[in-house]
């Protein structure tokens, strides 16, 4: 029988451009929504899908992620005092599990990220999750993914039909429905016009790997934007190796673009019980004043 997955890859050392000065000086991936930053609702997702080894790949202005899952012992002292005991559950609670980090140094795009974690994935498959793209708890798009992958014993791309008008922003598959929500990819196109989609099917920010793709992304020249690109190595391994797609049809926060973390906080402040009480009231309120 072979082991399941067990170890997950966050590439977290981006420049995080699109919310320049905020991430100038501290990293996106602890940008909050709401009360928790955006990469713990991904640590939250591994550990609910029992991938209990996880890689984080830093760089410069990133440090603060390390102090985010460790104990603060000033803060619990603190808390202590005033009685907070609640509070001090919450912030350990993700303190016990083993977080392992590798700095980039250069961001030389996700593909370099990744290939820093191989030495931490050896041989193993492993998932990919890139944490400014949220998929709410109660979905099962990584669950989905890893039984899949049990039964095919390839890559698995996370899809998503996205808009023609939205596709330029993304990695784009040509493939071939097998089943159900299952896509064979054929080939794969980075950033592509709209004219040249090969399809509406866009790869989002989760991943099932194989350790194959060290092997090319050691090899691999930066591509597009100068960067060394995930979706590049992809469509090399397409040589060697079946690779599949998986269709999400649930819902997803691009909060690494403004507008896509304007709607996860709305969303996650209205599903805050405590919150949506002053919230809701709050909204209706500004709904009404647009329309005067
Ligand atoms: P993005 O494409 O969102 O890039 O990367 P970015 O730098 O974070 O943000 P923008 O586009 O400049 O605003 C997707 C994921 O890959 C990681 C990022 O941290 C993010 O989680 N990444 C990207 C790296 O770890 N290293 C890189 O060199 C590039």
């Amino acid at each position: 029988m072979t082991k399941g997955i067990k170890k997950a890859i966050f590439p977290a050392a981006g420049l995080g451009t699109r919310f320049l000065p905020a991430t100038k000086a501290s990293p996106k991936e602890m940008m909050p929504i709401v009360d928790k930053p955006m990469i713990q609702y991904g640590v939250e997702e591994a550990l609910s899908c029992h991938l209990n080894e996880i890689v984080i790949i830093t760089g410069k202005h990133k440090r603060s992620i390390e102090d985010h899952f460790d104990y603060s012992y000033e803060l619990e002292a603190q808390l202590k005092k005033s009685g907070k005991k609640q509070l001090i559950n919450e912030i350990n609670r993700l303190n016990r599990i083993n977080i392992a980090y590798i700095r980039q140094g250069y961001a030389l795009g996700l593909g370099h990220a990744i290939f820093r974690a191989k030495p931490f994935v050896k041989d193993e498959p492993f998932a990919v999750i890139l944490s400014d793209d949220i998929i709410p708890p109660e979905e099962t798009l990584l669950k989905d993914m890893l039984a899949l992958y049990k039964e095919m014993k390839c890559p698995i791309l996370a899809l998503e039909k996205v808009s023609m008008s939205e596709i330029h922003r993304y990695g784009v598959i040509d493939g071939v429905k097998e089943h159900d929500k299952v896509f064979r990819i054929n080939n794969l196109i980075e950033k592509p016009d709209a004219k040249n989609a090969p399809s509406d099917m866009a790869i989002i920010g989760r991943y099932i790997l194989t350790p194959d793709i060290f092997d090319i992304l050691e090899k691999a020249r930066p591509g597009r934007g100068g960067e060394v690109q995930l979706t590049d190595a992809i469509r090399s391994l397409l040589k060697t190796r079946q690779v599949y797609g998986f269709l999400y049809s649930g819902k997803r926060y691009d909060a690494g673009d403004k507008f896509g973390y304007l709607k996860a906080t709305v969303d996650f402040a209205l599903k805050n019980p405590e919150l949506s009480k002053v919230f809701r009231p709050y909204l209706l309120e500004v709904v009404k004043r647009f329309r005067g």
